[in-house]
């Protein structure tokens, strides 16, 4: 099955980065979110991508005028019609994505791939709220889009080989390298990541380092890219803790109780880089 027209469900960070790199790639994209405010923040995120792009000389002025032909953007669930698939990128929450996926099978064309890009969440219990739980599946990208190369495939327990094979396609088409990860909380990727910044968060609670001294020893001791308090603001400390939170629950271990210093801040408003504060001060 060919993909020609990409629908980008949610315009946040993650969604305008994935209708960035679908256009790029040379996809018609339609994206859209119920909240104005929001589609207009991402068309000027993109303006901005593209025009440093320019700026760069990466890509002409022409190439940018015709990704910007190629996208629609809108505030209607219900100009998504008629895409190939769609690649929902809500909030991070099972009730609001079953919501979403349902309304999504309802109204799209029957053969309609629907892709959700979630960080933790069971893809067959999403699945499973729509009309077509063997067409549904996970495509999780990672932040920030435009630059992290992985996407985990994730097929649910009933997803045909032939969807799973789609979105590999098409992963390949936008330029990732896509990874298949069976159906577990956090996948791969999150598995692995959101404990080790759970315990960084641990770390900085109990007074053994400051964010700076706990980020610099991570990067100049472990060569990580960035620090581990960095990346959670980066990600959003309300995404990272409902991630562990959801692992707690699932595996009834331990070893993933949420750090309290993540709930102190979520409890704060201090998100992160989003809301200007998390374990460093943007403002
Ligand atoms: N959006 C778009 N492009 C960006 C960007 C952003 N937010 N941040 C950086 N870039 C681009 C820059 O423009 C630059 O591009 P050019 O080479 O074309 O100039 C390039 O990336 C390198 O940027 P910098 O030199 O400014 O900075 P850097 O080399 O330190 O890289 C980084 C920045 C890519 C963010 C790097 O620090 C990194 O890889 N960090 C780790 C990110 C990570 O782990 N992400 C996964 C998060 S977990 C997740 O997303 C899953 C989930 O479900 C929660």
């Amino acid at each position: 099955m060919e993909i020609k027209k990409v629908g980008v469900l949610g315009a946040g960070t993650m969604g305008a980065g994935i209708a960035q790199v679908s256009i790029e790639a040379g996809y018609s994209v339609v994206l859209v979110d119920v909240v104005p405010e929001i589609v207009e923040g991402a068309i000027n995120r993109l303006d901005k991508a593209w025009a440093k792009a320019v700026e760069k000389g990466k890509v002409t002025e022409e190439a940018v005028a015709d990704y910007k032909a190629k996208l629609i953007k809108s505030t209607d669930i219900h100009d998504l019609n008629d895409v190939d698939i769609v690649i929902e990128a809500v909030v991070e929450n099972i009730d609001i994505k079953k919501k979403v996926q349902k309304q999504l099978g309802e109204l799209c064309k029957t053969d309609t791939i629907l892709a959700t890009n979630t960080s933790a969440l069971s893809i067959t219990e999403i699945a499973a709220a729509t009309n077509r739980p063997e067409r549904v599946v996970g495509m999780h990208f990672f932040n920030p889009v435009p630059v992290m190369k992985l996407v985990e495939v994730i097929p649910g327990v009933v997803t045909t080989d032939d969807v799973t094979q789609a979105v590999i396609e098409l992963a390949k088409k936008i330029g990732k390298e896509p990874v298949l990860a069976k159906e577990s909380p956090g996948f791969i990727v999150n598995r692995i990541l959101v404990p080790y910044m759970n315990e960084a968060a641990n770390v900085f609670y109990e007074g053994i380092a400051t964010a700076e001294e706990i980020d610099k020893a991570m990067k100049l001791g472990a060569g990580m890219p960035m620090g581990p308090l960095a990346l959670a603001d980066m990600v959003g400390i309300d995404v990272v803790l409902a991630v562990c939170d959801f692992f707690f629950k699932e595996f009834a271990d331990s070893k993933y109780r949420p750090s309290l210093a993540f709930r102190q801040k979520v409890r704060a408003g201090h998100l992160g880089k989003k809301t200007g504060r998390g374990f460093y001060d943007y403002s």
